[in-house]
């Protein structure tokens, strides 16, 4: 039977199978042991971030936590925290958090990331810059050697201006890579999916990994056109990893 295991169990044993979803739970809860009263927190966006909301708010309901201020980073998180009747405010009332908590779509050894598969890039980067701790909670399937070198999506978001010519530089930016930019649609649509700031978003597929991540940082944000990307370089100062064999914490 699947799911017998608490999650907030750190150790489960090898003989129970758990899905991926209940593996991501027992990342974020483990990650809300971080939480203290008083804090301000930033609220990441995704399949895993939002059971650390939900939890965040459980705990809130139970009196075990207090003085919490979440700071979300998406229109959706935004309304699951309201739901969750956790205290919202923004970057320009506390441009200071003391801890995010937010998933990856990829994390490399030395704990930089890919984000932005679910949409919300911008705003995570804005919010995670801002924090003392960022707490990084994936399941193992997020483990990688290389960030971007997986064949998966580095997303980039863009303004709709003219917006396969800034596609087309991106994707010449690393031919060497044998990139291909593709416009990300709405799911099952023809329609472009629209950030939660009104933009769109271009998905880079490599062949070859991209080679130095900083000036592949850099080249891609010295594009008029581009406003942010997926890479998160030397952000991330805990990832937290479930797997089927336990819980791992990393430390930067
Ligand atoms: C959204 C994100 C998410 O954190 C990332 O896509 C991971 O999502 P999930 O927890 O659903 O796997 O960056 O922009």
């Amino acid at each position: 039977e699947k799911g017998i295991l608490s999650p907030t169990s750190s150790s489960p044993p090898s003989s129970v199978v758990l899905t991926q979803d209940e593996l991501k739970k027992i990342a974020a809860y483990k990650a809300v042991e971080y939480v203290e009263s008083g804090m301000v927190l930033g609220l990441g966006t995704g399949s895993t971030a939002k059971h650390a909301v939900a939890r965040i708010g459980e705990l809130l309901r139970q009196g075990k936590l207090s003085n919490i201020v979440g700071i979300p980073t998406s229109k959706m998180t935004h309304e699951q925290a309201l739901s969750c009747g956790i205290p919202l405010s923004d970057l320009d009332s506390h441009p200071v958090l003391d801890l995010a908590i937010d998933g990856a779509d990829e994390v490399d050894p030395f704990l930089n990331l890919v984000k932005g598969r679910g949409g919300s890039l911008l705003r995570e980067k804005m919010v995670e810059g801002a924090c003392k701790k960022f707490v990084v909670i994936v399941d193992d399937s997020k483990l990688v050697e290389h960030i971007g070198g997986s064949g998966l999506a580095m997303p980039v978001e863009i303004v709709p201006f003219c917006w396969k010519f800034t596609a087309q530089r991106l994707q010449s930016l690393f031919a060497d890579s044998g990139c291909v930019a593709k416009l990300r649609n709405f799911p099952a649509s023809d329609q472009p999916f629209l950030t939660d700031n009104g933009n769109y978003i271009v998905d880079l597929y490599f062949k070859k990994d991209m080679g130095d991540l900083k000036a592949a940082s850099d080249a891609i944000l010295r594009l008029a056109g581009v406003v942010e990307h997926g890479m998160f370089l030397d952000m991330a100062t805990t990832v937290i990893v479930a797997g089927e064999l336990g819980v791992t914490v990393k430390n930067k």
